[in-house]
């Protein structure tokens, strides 16, 4: 079975977490697109979606599925969205695609979040896929010096990139993240961080997580 495939299966068996005529969150990346392109075939029993990208609200509209700016929203039943890494606490590592703190946000409305993944993204220690940190750009130095004293690893500015929110993502390499909370924290205390990519505090309620022998499911 492929990583696409994987993630196909992954994205298809979340349908089951789908609460009918509701509003439902929706991540970013390639598996949260198999799900998209998955949602398109029950879009009439959803009231329509909160998107936490713009690639990701241009993808469920192309689909003709409604999409409502979280202001407009009293509550999230469910939020589907990818991961870069998950230990198995669930906490996550998230914003690979640079969406982290519209996700977080989506994520925190949230009753309940289902993570898809294929089983690459398991790990016993995360910390090898570089934690992403969103900035305000005129504080990016300043907090990559504030990461080497106060967290460590090795931080670095992504390249030619903005996020949604016009800001920059700061990657911080080799890392080894076993106090997954108290680094969210930690991090997130830096001024001029806008979040981090460590979903610990908010982890996922279930992971889905695609293997050779099929769909297993992982609770917290
Ligand atoms: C987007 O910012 C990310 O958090 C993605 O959800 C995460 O990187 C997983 O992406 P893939 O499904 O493409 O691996």
């Amino acid at each position: 079975m492929t990583q696409d495939e994987m993630k196909l299966a992954v994205a298809q068996a979340a349908l089951k977490y789908v609460v009918k005529d509701t509003i439902i969150g929706v991540g970013t990346g390639s598996t949260a697109n198999f799900f998209i392109d998955a949602l398109a075939t029950m879009k009439n029993d959803i009231k329509g979606a909160v998107a936490s990208s713009i690639a990701t609200a241009d993808r469920l509209e192309a689909h003709g599925i409604k999409v409502f700016d979280l202001n407009e929203v009293a509550a999230i039943s469910v939020y589907i969205d990818g991961a870069d890494e998950s230990d198995d606490g669930l906490n996550l590592i998230k914003g690979g695609g640079g969406a982290l703190t519209r996700e977080k946000i989506v994520a925190a409305v949230a009753d309940q979040f289902v993570c898809i993944a294929d089983e690459s993204k398991l790990v016993s220690v995360m910390g090898n896929f570089p934690l992403p940190v969103e900035v305000i750009p005129m504080a990016a130095n300043y907090v990559m010096r504030q990461i080497t004293h106060k967290i460590g690893g090795a931080p670095s500015i992504r390249e030619n990139f903005m996020t949604d929110n016009g800001n920059l993502i700061i990657d911080i390499a080799g890392l080894k993240i076993t106090h997954a909370k108290a680094m969210e924290t930690e991090l997130n205390s830096i001024v001029g961080v806008v979040t981090n990519g460590l979903f610990a505090q908010r982890h996922a309620n279930v992971l889905l997580l695609g293997t050779p022998n099929g769909v297993k499911v992982v609770s917290a």
